[in-house]
């Protein structure tokens, strides 16, 4: 089962199809998908499937777990972002977040980032953290560095149909 979370600011909720209302005009801002391999759905049933998707999981046999989240702020319930995290076996988690535009520049992101680092190998027995990032992302970049990243490898990758480039970085979990 998925586990919900708390810090300072942040309620950190198991994100349900039931979310699609309330998140579908925030993810309608294109901004959020510069530099990710996402778009706006185009109507909020679209949204309730994709989120219904990735609350049932994986197909059954296959061999990994999806954790999302929404981030709900403590002092007016307002959802702030997403985060997720896929767990794949050799114990590695692939983590993503993302934060609807408003939200930027306050130190969510980095919030929530440093809950879900410790919650991956405490709750999960994780052991290296990942997390893809396109080279032109700078505030993604930052958050990373800031929550002790180190970059492992640089890797051609595409984007909204164009080729890009991605650094991946690591995260060993000691302890
Ligand atoms: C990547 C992303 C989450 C980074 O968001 P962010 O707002 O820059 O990151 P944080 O929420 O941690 O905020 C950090 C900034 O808030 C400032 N800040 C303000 N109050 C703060 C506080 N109380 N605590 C910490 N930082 C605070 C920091 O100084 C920093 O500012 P700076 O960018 O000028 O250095 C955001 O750009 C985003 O959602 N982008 C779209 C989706 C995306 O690209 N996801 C990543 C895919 S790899």
């Amino acid at each position: 089962m998925i586990s919900a979370g708390r810090t300072a600011r942040l309620a950190i909720t198991p994100l349900r199809s039931a979310h699609a209302p309330l998140l579908f005009p925030l993810l309608a801002d294109p901004r959020q998908y510069q530099y990710v391999p996402e778009a706006a759905r185009a109507s909020v049933t679209e949204l309730w499937q994709r989120f219904d998707e990735l609350e049932r999981g994986p197909a059954l046999g296959a061999n990994e777990l999806w954790l999302n989240w929404v981030l709900l702020r403590h002092d007016d319930g307002a959802p702030v972002g997403t985060l997720q995290a896929t767990v794949t076996p050799g114990d590695h988690a692939w983590i993503g977040y993302a934060l609807f535009p408003p939200a930027w520049g306050q130190g969510y992101a980095t919030e929530a980032c440093a809950w879900l680092v410790a919650e991956l190998p405490a709750r999960w027995h994780v052991t290296e953290i990942l997390a893809s990032v396109d080279t032109r992302n700078a505030k993604s970049i930052a958050l990373l560095e800031r929550l002790g990243f180190e970059r492992a490898a640089t890797e051609a990758a595409e984007l909204h149909g164009e080729p890009t480039t991605d650094f991946r970085y690591r995260l060993p979990c000691t302890g």
